[in-house]
């Protein structure tokens, strides 16, 4: 799919936050671990969260999608065995089912989980954590699981991650015994995944700022749970005012404690941020500042908006530099920028950006966060652009159509 993006020579208007993606889909997931009702409100109408309905769908469990209200209602009574739907490799996320179904059967297999692709994207700290707590694990076309007595564990992540942290915690919450996991992420999809368990029940304590210990319960009861906000949505929009000077935006329904690190951002850049309760005001400067920044684990600044920070950042009044230390090759937006002549390199996950003036043309969303990018990058150049491969964008933007046309830029489906 094409979507052609017009711009105008201001960016301005007023739009919504969804819920998040990142926080929908494994709380989705851990639905499956109680077999009562499980009711979901504020899940966005995304392609990603569409493709797990299907797998959910394809395990035989009951589930009720209303997307004008964004509720989900998921019933888990039943559940198939194995994770075999094709939706299982086109989407990282599927991963998350694997904790639900080391307590439903004895033995399962699963396809591959698939996801947007920045380099390397391994499962091994997840296979060694589940190894640990009792399961046998045979990696052939698909990986094989059989359970024998499942244990609590105590458990250090080398390195912090996100899908580890989830799957460790989704994974453990129904085993007796008392299991202890250390320097998890605490990124606040993480967070907003374990207040949706204690809502179930589960016994969940942070010890430090970057431990849990979790008391494993019997069962886990119905719950009816509303989704944390997009906070990776709402700073793609507020990065997004940004391309255009003299611009202002006004998002609504976010969650401004999760946004410190790119208010801090876009504060650097010369942009001007007011806050009313829920809601934020983004006025963009004449001339944007450069500035060298990393990205990392939550509260720094995140990885998903590297790619739009980075085309902002051609738009700077001198070189910017950011080190992208989470994925060193997360750079698919870079080739396609040099499409519009913009002058940005990475290398070895430091990304060099000059100010360049950007020429209209035809480029390609290579994933979810580059497609973002590409749509930033058309409004610099103040002319049209067509983005090849858009589909990649419905996958974790919420009417991004509705929501561009709220602000000004006109934007078609071809
Ligand atoms: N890692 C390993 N082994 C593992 C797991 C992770 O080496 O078994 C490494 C990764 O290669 C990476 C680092 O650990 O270098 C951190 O990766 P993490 O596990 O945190 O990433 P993830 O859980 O697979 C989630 C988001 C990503 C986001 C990252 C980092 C979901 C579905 N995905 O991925 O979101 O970039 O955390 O914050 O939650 C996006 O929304 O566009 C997106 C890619």
């Amino acid at each position: 799919m094409k979507i052609k993006i017009k711009c105008p020579s201001i960016i301005k208007g007023e739009i919504e936050i969804s819920g998040s993606k990142n926080a929908c889909l494994p709380i989705i997931a851990a639905s499956l671990l109680s077999k009562e009702e499980i009711t979901l409100y504020n899940v966005p109408l995304i392609t990603d969260v569409i493709s797990m309905i299907r797998i959910l769908d394809d395990l035989g469990v009951s589930v009720n999608y209303n997307y004008v209200e964004s509720k989900l209602v998921i019933r888990a009574n039943r559940i198939k065995k194995d994770l075999d739907s094709c939706f299982v490799s086109k989407l990282r996320a599927s991963y998350y089912l694997i904790s639900p179904l080391i307590h439903r059967k004895n033995n399962f297999a699963t396809l591959y989980p698939g996801g947007c692709n920045f380099g390397k994207r391994p499962i091994d700290f997840h296979l060694k954590l589940y190894k640990q707590m009792g399961l046998d694990i045979t990696e052939k076309e698909k990986i094989y699981f059989k359970k024998r007595k499942l244990r609590p564990i105590n458990y250090t992540f080398s390195t912090v991650t996100v899908g580890g942290t989830i799957n460790a915690i989704l994974s453990t919450v129904l085993i007796k015994g008392k299991t202890t996991l250390s320097n998890i992420a605490i990124e606040p999809e993480v967070i907003d995944v374990i207040h949706f368990l204690q809502s179930m029940g589960a016994k969940i304590q942070f010890i430090d700022k970057r431990s849990i210990v979790i008391e494993g319960v019997k069962e886990l009861h119905k719950t009816t749970y509303s989704i944390m906000p997009d906070r990776i949505e709402a700073g793609s929009y507020m990065f997004l005012a940004m391309a255009k000077p003299n611009s202002q935006i006004k998002i609504n329904k976010v969650n401004v404690s999760h946004l410190e690190n790119v208010i801090e951002v876009i504060n650097k850049l010369g942009g001007e941020i007011t806050i009313i309760n829920d809601s934020m005001e983004i006025k963009s400067p004449e001339n944007i500042k450069n500035i060298n920044i990393s990205t990392g684990p939550y509260p720094y600044f995140p990885t998903d908006l590297q790619p739009i920070l980075s085309t902002v950042l051609l738009n700077g009044n001198d070189t910017s530099k950011i080190n992208e230390t989470i994925y060193p090759s997360r750079n698919s937006h870079i080739k396609e920028l040099s499409k519009m002549k913009a002058s940005i390199e990475m290398n070895q996950g430091l990304i060099t950006i000059n100010p360049s003036p950007l020429i209209s043309g035809m480029v390609q969303a290579n994933d979810l966060r580059c497609g973002f990018a590409m749509i930033v990058a058309g409004v610099i150049s103040g002319k049209q652009i067509i983005i090849n491969q858009a589909e990649y964008i419905f996958r974790g933007y919420d009417d991004i159509m509705g929501k561009l046309c709220k602000i000004g830029i006109k934007c078609k489906k071809e």
